[in-house]
């Protein structure tokens, strides 16, 4: 109860404007990364109200399968590419799927993510928690970027990034693979932003706070935080995509930013 009170005022609930966001995504072809479950499934299962056509990848076809059945329930229509994109050769594969289809992509929405929340002692002989997360995090948006960008800029598109809100906080002790992972890959948008602009494509970033989703699950400290619902995040990343704003973030996060930016000056003196 105490916590609703404060995720309602934490995550205030946003709106659509369904006209407005039925005449800007219908007949649109949109890939969603990680859209078997979580936020990606919430993206998809409200991107469908609007007659779209859904390029859904993530690793489990039969979670997948059911994402594509709300999609055509919806009047959208759906294909599914199982793909581990912790496997550059299925990620190859995806991008040849959509060439030799000649598909044309309006959005990517680059959502899968994997998340470790672990100390350095006990990451010591855990070297393929980094590379794990590099890949997922990092390296295969990095690949699926590069290869859809023609694409995207001949549909005058956008690449969605789905980041996290402590890319923009200083660094915090046990996040070391995850912070890394998805700060390289936020760093790689940012650099290119502005040629992406000049190829007619967008870049839109939304730095997610904590969100209810099997991500989270396994932490037990999450439990009782205030965290959005997975529909919240989702309803953000729409609205951030029909508005002009290139990111977006919690109306508070100017508030931790600015502390972490001084606990970090005091914390290093030591
Ligand atoms: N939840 C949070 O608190 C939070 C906060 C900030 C940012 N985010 C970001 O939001 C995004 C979505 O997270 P979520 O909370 O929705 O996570 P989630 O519920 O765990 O879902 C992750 C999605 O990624 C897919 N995935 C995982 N490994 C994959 C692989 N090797 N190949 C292909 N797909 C894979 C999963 O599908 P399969 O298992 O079927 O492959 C699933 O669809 C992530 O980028 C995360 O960093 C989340």
């Amino acid at each position: 109860m105490k916590i609703n009170w404060i995720e309602n005022i934490l995550y205030p609930k946003v709106f659509l404007n369904r006209r407005k966001a039925t005449k800007y995504f219908q007949g649109k072809t949109i890939l969603i990364t990680g859209a078997s479950e979580g936020i990606g499934k919430a993206c998809a299962t409200i991107l469908s109200k609007f007659q779209v056509h859904l390029i859904l990848v993530a690793r489990s076809q039969e979670k997948l399968e059911e994402v594509k059945a709300i999609a055509t329930q919806n009047n959208s229509t759906a294909s599914i590419y199982v793909t581990d994109l912790y496997q550059e050769q299925q990620i190859d594969q995806l991008i040849e799927y959509i060439h030799a289809r000649q598909m044309t992509i309006d959005i990517l929405i680059s959502n899968a993510g994997k998340s470790i929340h672990r100390s350095l002692t006990k990451s010591l002989p855990r070297y393929h928690d980094f590379t794990r997360t590099n890949m997922l995090n990092y390296l295969a948006p990095v690949k699926l970027t590069l290869a859809l960008t023609p694409l995207l800029s001949q549909q005058k598109g956008e690449i969605i990034n789905i980041s996290a809100l402590n890319v923009l906080l200083p660094p915090a002790p046990h996040w070391a693979a995850y912070q890394a992972s998805k700060t390289a890959f936020d760093q790689y948008c940012r650099s290119n932003q502005s040629e992406w602009k000049k190829m007619n494509v967008k870049l839109k970033t939304v730095y997610l706070p904590l969100v209810k989703t099997e991500m989270i699950a396994p932490n037990d400290r999450y439990k009782n935080f205030p965290a959005m619902q997975s529909s919240e995040a989702a309803l953000r990343i729409i609205k951030l995509i029909l508005g002009t704003g290139s990111y977006s973030r919690p109306w508070w996060s100017p508030f931790p930013i600015t502390i972490g930016f001084f606990i970090r000056k005091i914390w290093d003196k030591f």
